[in-house]
């Protein structure tokens, strides 16, 4: 069989390949279902053990060696670069240059903001066990806050879960970090929804964590304000309705104010002129002291947006499918955002 090989290894070595044809034929011939190489792969079962380190070797440089002898692309663009080249008038190779994705253009916006007060940028996993999910956040087991979100789980015991939200990021923070802690956390999160022109099972959050001594509910909505004049404009008007989340307490939403000027402001608002924004609160102590910290000398604020709701708002896009369906003609709007 080795004779068999260097044989091969010799003819393939003298072959010249100049068109794309003959490295088609060659290919079959050497390379092919019923090629030379695949006859002798077969036939390999009957070498003797004692031969069979130094036949499987061979077997393999030949291989490669035919391999290498094929044509590649560049080759043939070199060997046949005359091919069209004296024709000037041939139109030229257009160049088509890349826009950024419109949740990229808002989630790095969103980011930049924080990034400016003294936020860190921080990222978690989005494949997250219970306990950083649900329970350190305040969930209990059973608890009908969970209902709230429609978990994609992954298996029962581990308990893995694709993250319903990043507020498990500030779990993870606490967990590593001690105070004072800063970040801002942007990721895909995850739910069981049914996907309509409003909600998808996979869209994207930012989420803001906020740890120090004496921080308090006016520092969160000082933060909130400066954070929506800057990104909505300084004329830019918020307001905190009470509301529940299991790690904060008190809890709000904040709303801005969008205006009730024209039929779509109506649509967009439901006809009361505010527009939902995120949810936000002060940290649950129960949340800080599962994470380590100790409540009594520190407190905490945190929030979280949803970015493809603000991109929506931003850009009007009425339909979040949008955003995952790679259409060229939709993404090509967002060059030079
Ligand atoms: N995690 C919440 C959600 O997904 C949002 C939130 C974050 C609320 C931080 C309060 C504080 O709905």
């Amino acid at each position: 069989m080795l004779e068999i090989i260097e044989e091969h290894l010799k003819a393939i070595s003298i072959v010249k390949i100049k068109t794309k044809e003959e490295s088609e034929a060659f290919r079959i011939r050497y390379l092919g279902k019923k090629g030379f190489i695949q006859a002798l792969f077969s036939e390999f079962k009957l070498v003797k053990p004692e031969d069979k380190k130094a036949t499987g070797a061979a077997l393999n440089t030949l291989k490669k060696a035919a391999e290498n002898a094929l044509l590649s692309d560049v080759d043939d663009i070199k060997i046949n670069k005359n091919h069209n080249q004296e024709d000037y008038t041939r139109p030229g190779y257009s160049n088509l240059p890349g826009a950024q994705h419109p949740i990229s253009l808002v989630r790095n916006e969103i980011v930049n903001i924080f990034e400016r007060m003294g936020f860190v940028t921080t990222e978690g996993p989005e494949m997250e066990d219970d306990w950083h999910n649900f329970s350190a956040l305040n969930f209990p087991l059973e608890h009908p806050a969970r209902d709230m979100q429609d978990t994609f789980f992954l298996s029962k015991d581990p308990d893995w879960a694709l993250r319903t939200h990043t507020s498990s990021v500030q779990v993870r923070t606490m967990e590593e970090q001690s105070p004072p802690i800063r970040i801002i956390a942007p990721g895909r999160v995850f739910r069981n929804e049914a996907i309509s022109s409003r909600s998808h099972c996979v869209f994207h959050q930012v989420e803001g964590l906020y740890i120090d001594k004496d921080v308090s509910f006016a520092d969160l909505k000082q933060t909130l304000l400066a954070f929506s004049k800057s990104f909505f404009g300084e004329k830019t008007e918020i307001r905190l309705r009470p509301s529940y989340f299991p790690f904060t307490e008190p809890s709000a939403e904040m709303d801005i104010w969008w205006g009730l000027e024209n039929e779509v402001d109506h649509r967009m608002t439901k006809g009361t002129g505010w527009l939902e924004i995120m949810g936000c609160g002060m940290v649950d102590p129960a949340v800080l002291e599962s994470c380590g910290i100790d409540s009594k000398e520190y407190t905490g604020f945190a929030f979280g947006m949803g970015i493809e709701r603000i991109a929506m708002q931003r850009f009007q896009i009425p339909d979040i499918r949008a955003f995952y369906e790679n259409d060229l003609r939709f993404l090509a709007n967002f060059k030079g955002a």
